[in-house]
């Protein structure tokens, strides 16, 4: 995308209601429309959803496919998407805001400080869907699924809380898992190594991605884990 394009993005972005960026991960804090500073931690629900119904984060959205198709599916639920990425964003939110979907926001952060932006227990279910996948092993602290990364998620997540993995890469998976098996607070509940190889085990799994698009077209297959975690010692 050209320079013009994306600038022209970052600044429409300031006037959308259903997004809130952070510009500072040394001290994080988060602006809404036309970088109004605003405390959403722990008041989600009453402050921009205005209703009590569960939050699902979707981690590295992208143009936030999953959390507009998820809101779609269910809207007795509320999604947000999580990116760093501003002008991928902006298509997601620009299509909740013209369908009217009052249960969708997204935040740019980057996700290593996702805990300053919710309370304990506040978030229900999170999806990780395609995130890159740090193939060297000096990054492997990077990868949404490592220890470090966990430990954010169970500070946000409510006690027995799902995260839902979508990915082609046979080796994040093959980390992702040993993550999940190290982690005495996860419970690994599904796994399935080919969605497409036979009858999706549920209809969200079949909500295409820029980078599903991608990977099926190199021929590779698409993987999916679910599994619970508890926030008790
Ligand atoms: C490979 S893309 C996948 C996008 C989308 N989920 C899809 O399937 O098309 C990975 C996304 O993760 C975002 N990302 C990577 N690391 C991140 C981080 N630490 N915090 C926030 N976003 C991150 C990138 O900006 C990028 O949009």
């Amino acid at each position: 995308m050209g320079r013009k394009k994306k600038l022209l993005k970052f600044a429409e972005i300031l006037s959308f209601s259903n997004v809130y960026e952070c510009y500072n991960v040394q001290e994080p804090s988060l602006v809404g429309v036309d970088m109004q500073p605003v405390d959403l931690k722990g008041q989600w629900r009453e402050k921009h959803f205005k209703n009590d119904l569960p939050i699902t984060l979707e981690l590295a959205c992208g143009r936030g496919e999953y959390t507009v198709g998820l809101a779609r599916l269910f809207p007795d639920r509320n999604f947000i998407g999580v990116d760093v990425k501003g002008n991928r964003l902006h298509t997601g939110a620009k299509d909740a805001l013209k369908e009217g979907l009052s249960n969708v926001a997204f935040l740019r952060t980057r996700i290593e400080v996702i805990d300053h932006f919710f309370a304990p227990g506040e978030v229900d279910e999170i999806w990780i869907t395609f995130c890159d996948p740090f193939p060297r092993s000096i990054k492997e602290n990077r990868r949404l699924t490592s220890a470090f990364f966990h430990e954010k998620y169970r500070t946000i997540l409510r006690p027995g809380g799902l995260i839902h993995l979508k990915h082609d890469d046979d080796d994040f998976i093959k980390f992702s898992l040993s993550s999940i098996a190290a982690d005495p607070h996860c419970t690994l509940l599904l796994q399935n190594l080919d969605i497409y190889a036979g009858q999706l085990p549920m209809q969200e799994l079949s909500i295409p991605t820029l980078y599903e698009g991608k990977h099926l077209a190199a021929g590779k297959t698409i993987k999916y884990l679910r599994y619970r975690m508890m926030n008790d010692e």
